[in-house]
């Protein structure tokens, strides 16, 4: 997916595309269990919502593991206990195939853990002892297997009482338990690729999910497709990498409630199903809603009738104008990420209507200059390729104070020696 996606920071229901491994050192270091490192560290980049804070981890990444470190406590470096905090045994990386019972030795016995995180993506794991994860029982447990070679959810996680994320994505899924996605339910985060599949496997409806990530699917619809939201809260849904044509049966749903669409890098896709569902319950109830890497050409009739929509994603998907009416309406909207299309002009009065717009992206298209409409916008975040820097060219920003244009890049300004910036091409005008 669009690494720019990750500009959706509010919600941050990441793909595990992006795993967290980019963590910043905050103290600590301490070689432990002979070959990892136990440090305390913040976690910028989150899974689905759930490490917010800092984290204690045992950092056993890269290591060239062929199996898991014995965990004995006693090998903990002193004044490591976690005493409330959330800790993670981080193992992603490695050539590890099996998991033996009781993997985590007496870690999951300190008190007061609130929340346990086994890093486990990357390796070469088909299978879990069924007690591998004897002692978390009763903990609530963040677990990422993926990227490994599971071809059904392992029958170990029937241990686990309280899983709050599920991430299996990039396996040869081709079974499917309904009882196990009962027992992993109600699930905040789960992803799954379905690559294997080519129709819906029922078995999923039993999932109940707060944000959920469809990786891959060989089928064209999701006919039979029900699943629950936690509650009677909103369902975040990411669909990506499919061969779908057909997504009427997730957005024509009326027993749904979607606060969040990202479909991305499904080039089959037809559009039809969007505009005929636009005024039902899905599509009226979205937020944040992304469509990328499919051939739309204009902006589509239906967006401008998402009245609620916040956050907005066109990208990739071979747009070359932005028309009056595109986004009318759209008055809830704060962010709009149109990059990486072939936009050459946009109507002078397409943001009329969208006062809340704080984001907008625009770089990797076909335009020369800051249009006089995104000038006057209450920007605090914007993008764009090199424009043209003539004083002629920047009249329009030198009228008013558009502080959120001055790092955008020249691309001619022959009296400056340096690859100049907006904000040194003005102070050459005035
Ligand atoms: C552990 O993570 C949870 C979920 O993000 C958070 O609410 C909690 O404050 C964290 N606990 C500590 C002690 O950092
Ligand atoms: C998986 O781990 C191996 C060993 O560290 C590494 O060489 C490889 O690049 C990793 N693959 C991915 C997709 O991260
Ligand atoms: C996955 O399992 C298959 C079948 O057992 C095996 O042939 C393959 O080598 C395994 N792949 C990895 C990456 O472990
Ligand atoms: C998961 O789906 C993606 C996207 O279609 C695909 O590239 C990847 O190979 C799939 N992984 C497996 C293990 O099937
Ligand atoms: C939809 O979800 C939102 C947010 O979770 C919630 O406030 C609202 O009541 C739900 N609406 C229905 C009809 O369930
Ligand atoms: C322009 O706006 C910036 C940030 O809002 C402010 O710091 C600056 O003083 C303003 N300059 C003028 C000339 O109004």
């Amino acid at each position: 997916m669009s690494d720019k996606s990750r500009v959706f920071v509010w919600t941050m229901l990441l793909s595990s595309l992006c795993h967290p491994i980019q963590a910043f050192l905050l103290s600590g270091g301490d070689v432990c269990f002979g070959i990892c490192n136990c440090v305390e560290e913040d976690m910028p980049f989150q899974y689905f919502h759930i490490y917010k804070a800092d984290v204690k981890m045992v950092r056993c990444e890269e290591r060239n593991l062929r199996s898991i470190p014995n965990f004995a406590i006693q090998n903990l470096p002193s004044g490591f206990y976690p005493g409330g905090k959330n800790f993670t045994v981080d193992l992603h990386n490695n050539y590890i195939q099996t998991v033996p019972d009781k993997a985590f030795g007496d870690l999951p016995k300190l008190s007061n853990v609130d929340l346990f995180g086994i890093i486990l993506y990357n390796n070469s794991i088909s299978s879990l002892s069924d007690s591998a994860f004897l002692g978390l029982e009763n903990t609530r447990v963040v677990v990422d297997l993926a990227l490994n070679n599971f071809t059904t959810i392992p029958q170990a996680l029937r241990i686990l009482r309280k899983i709050e994320l599920l991430e299996i994505e990039d396996n040869p899924i081709m079974t499917l338990d309904p009882s196990m996605i009962q027992h992993i339910s109600p699930v905040l985060g789960f992803s799954i690729n379905l690559t294997l599949y080519n129709s819906w496997p029922v078995e999923l409806n039993n999932l109940h999910v707060k944000g959920v990530l469809f990786y891959g699917f060989s089928g064209s619809s999701f006919q039979n497709f029900n699943v629950h939201g936690i509650g009677h809260r909103a369902i975040e849904f990411e669909i990506g990498g499919t061969d779908i044509v057909d997504l009427s049966d997730v957005i024509c749903n009326n027993q749904i409630n979607v606060s969040k669409l990202w479909v991305w890098d499904n080039y089959k896709l037809d559009i039809m199903p969007f505009e005929r569902c636009s005024q039902g319950t899905v599509m009226q109830s979205l937020l944040d809603f992304q469509l990328t890497g499919i051939y739309l050409a204009r902006i589509p009739n239906f967006v401008h009738t998402l009245t609620k929509l916040e956050w907005l994603e066109l990208a990739f998907d071979n747009i070359y104008e932005i028309n009056a009416n595109d986004f009318r309406g759209l008055t809830e909207l704060k962010g709009l990420y149109l990059d990486n299309n072939r936009i050459k002009t946009i109507h002078p009065n397409a943001f009329d209507t969208n006062t809340k717009l704080r984001e907008l992206i625009l770089n990797d298209n076909m335009l020369t200059h800051i249009p006089d409409m995104v000038v006057n916008l209450n920007l605090e975040f914007f993008k764009m390729d090199a424009i043209d820097c003539t004083c002629s060219s920047l009249q329009n920003l030198k009228q008013v104070n558009a502080t959120f244009a001055n790092d955008v890049a020249c691309f001619n300004v022959p009296s400056l020696p340096f690859t100049p910036f907006v904000k040194d091409a003005l102070a050459q005008c005035s």
